[in-house]
């Protein structure tokens, strides 16, 4: 009996392995600020987002935003919908493989100031949040692929 219910549970594991779904798209790593992060009002935090690019891009677009809910989905342009979020800090384009910033674009910066929140309370969790995009048609097969978000969120508490 324990023989028999060994095999199950190794046939059940085996084929919960391979009936995973291929990943396609996912979102990448907020390394900085950490989990928990204690902030105020003009507080500069570090800030560090190790990109997915999903699609194998030179460049890869991001935006950033703090909210106090955390985001359940985006809007039909891949950003947090309006009244969702307290403060939107900007698009960055992240240079993959080595490559050097694209001109004109701004790279992600190292620090982010915390904007006035003065009006949450000691304790309250806020949410800094970064969607990565994959512009229409750069993703395989290209021509009429449309454009492609993913969001990666850490929570924050207000100080
Ligand atoms: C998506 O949200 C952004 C920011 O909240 C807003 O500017 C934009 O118009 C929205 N797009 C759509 C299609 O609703």
């Amino acid at each position: 009996m324990h023989f028999l219910l060994s095999i199950v549970a190794a046939l059940a594991g085996f084929s919960a392995v391979t009936a995973a779904p291929n990943v396609v798209k996912r979102a990448g790593s907020i390394t900085a600020p950490a989990s928990g992060t204690s902030i105020a009002t003009g507080d500069s935090i570090p800030f560090n987002y190790i990109d997915s690019n999903w699609c194998h891009e030179g460049y890869t677009p991001i935006t950033v935003w703090l909210s106090d809910s955390a985001p359940t989905g985006l809007n039909a342009t891949g950003e947090l919908p309006e009244g969702t979020y307290i403060d939107y800090f900007g698009e960055y384009l992240i240079p993959n493989f080595g490559l050097g910033p694209l001109p004109g674009s701004t790279v992600p910066p190292t620090s982010l100031t915390i904007p006035d929140i003065s009006g949450y309370s000691a304790g309250s969790p806020l949410y800094l949040t970064v969607v990565e995009t994959a512009l229409a048609g750069t993703c395989p097969p290209g021509n009429g692929v449309p454009a492609q978000y993913q969001f990666a969120t850490v929570s924050l508490v207000v100080a």
